[in-house]
């Protein structure tokens, strides 16, 4: 079983600039808190409660400020800064010391990801003993995306392109990745690309040679959203707003999936309604206690 993730929250956020250039965008709302908050409630979903997050070298701060070390939310958040952005699988060189002898799931900063099977899904991934098996989900435009071409009959992915011209596949490769222990060594005998980054696809690429990489579909009834653009960030936004204010349930509270895992008590809720003060978040709190 996986226990331990990675969040990759720092990145240049080049497409959200000016917003991005005080604030990092994970600390952004998406409607009412911040981005890092739904990706850091997949991994609390998929049972994860020992958490690294890969911040901007000098943006260590602002996420203390907000996460500390997760006992708020029953979880232990170690940090670590990254000096600049050399790709997402320096995540695992970066990340080796946490990882140690265990498998380790990554998601990115920015992704978000909602669906009444999520969890299903989450617990599945979770299972990996060997391998590297990533989520995927349909997409209308596959030119935008890393794709992945699968065979239906064993789970395996067959081939993976970056942002293909024509694709046969409509299965873009989501944020979300599940990781044998191999991946620290495997990260650190990739090469950088033109663009000067070490690429997941690299990664990937090697455990679909050996026959490694698996794939959970995260259905139709799903819904993954990249929050990279202006553009889509809004539409994230728009998209939790009309949710929460239709069923009156938050998507993403960390304090409520903690209570529900039984990781925290109806005390420690109350002293989280005391950290946020007098807000519609706290309101919400105390309606789940009551
Ligand atoms: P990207 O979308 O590749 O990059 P970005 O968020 O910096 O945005 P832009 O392309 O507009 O410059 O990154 C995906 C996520 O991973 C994002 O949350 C930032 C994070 N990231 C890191 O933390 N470190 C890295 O080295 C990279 C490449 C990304």
């Amino acid at each position: 079983m996986i226990k331990k993730g990675i969040i990759l929250a720092g990145g240049r956020g080049t497409r959200m600039s000016p917003l991005t250039k005080a604030v990092n965008k994970q600390l952004l709302p998406i409607y009412d808190k911040p981005l890092i908050y739904y990706p850091l409630s997949v991994l609390m979903l998929a049972g994860i409660k020992n958490i690294l997050i890969i911040v901007n070298k000098g943006q260590l701060n602002q996420f203390k400020k907000i996460l500390s070390d997760g006992k708020r939310f029953g979880v232990k958040i170690n940090y670590i800064e990254q000096k600049s952005p050399r790709g997402l699988p320096d995540a695992f060189i970066l990340g080796e010391k946490f990882i140690g002898q265990d498998n380790v799931a990554l998601i990115l900063g920015d992704n978000f990801f909602y669906g009444q099977s999520l969890t299903y899904k989450l617990k599945n991934c979770v299972k990996i003993k060997t391998g590297c098996k990533i989520l995927i989900h349909p997409v209308k435009k596959p030119e935008l995306y890393g794709v992945a071409e699968v065979n239906k009959k064993n789970k395996k992915v067959m081939n993976i392109k970056e942002k293909p011209k024509k694709s046969k596949s409509f299965m873009a490769i989501t944020g979300l990745y599940f990781f044998d222990n191999k991946v620290s060594q495997l990260s650190k005998m990739l090469k950088p690309s033109k663009r000067k980054e070490l690429e997941i696809v690299d990664l990937l690429n090697k455990y679909r040679k050996k026959n490694k990489l698996s794939y959970e579909h995260l259905g139709r009834g799903g819904a993954w959203l990249d929050t990279g653009s202006i553009d889509d960030f809004y539409n994230t936004s728009a998209f939790v707003s009309a949710l929460e204010n239709r069923q009156g349930l938050k998507i993403a509270c960390l304090e409520e999936i903690a209570l529900s895992n039984g990781w925290i008590n109806k005390n420690q809720i109350k002293q989280a309604i005391n950290f946020y003060g007098n807000c519609l978040y706290s309101k919400y709190l105390e309606k789940i206690i009551k």
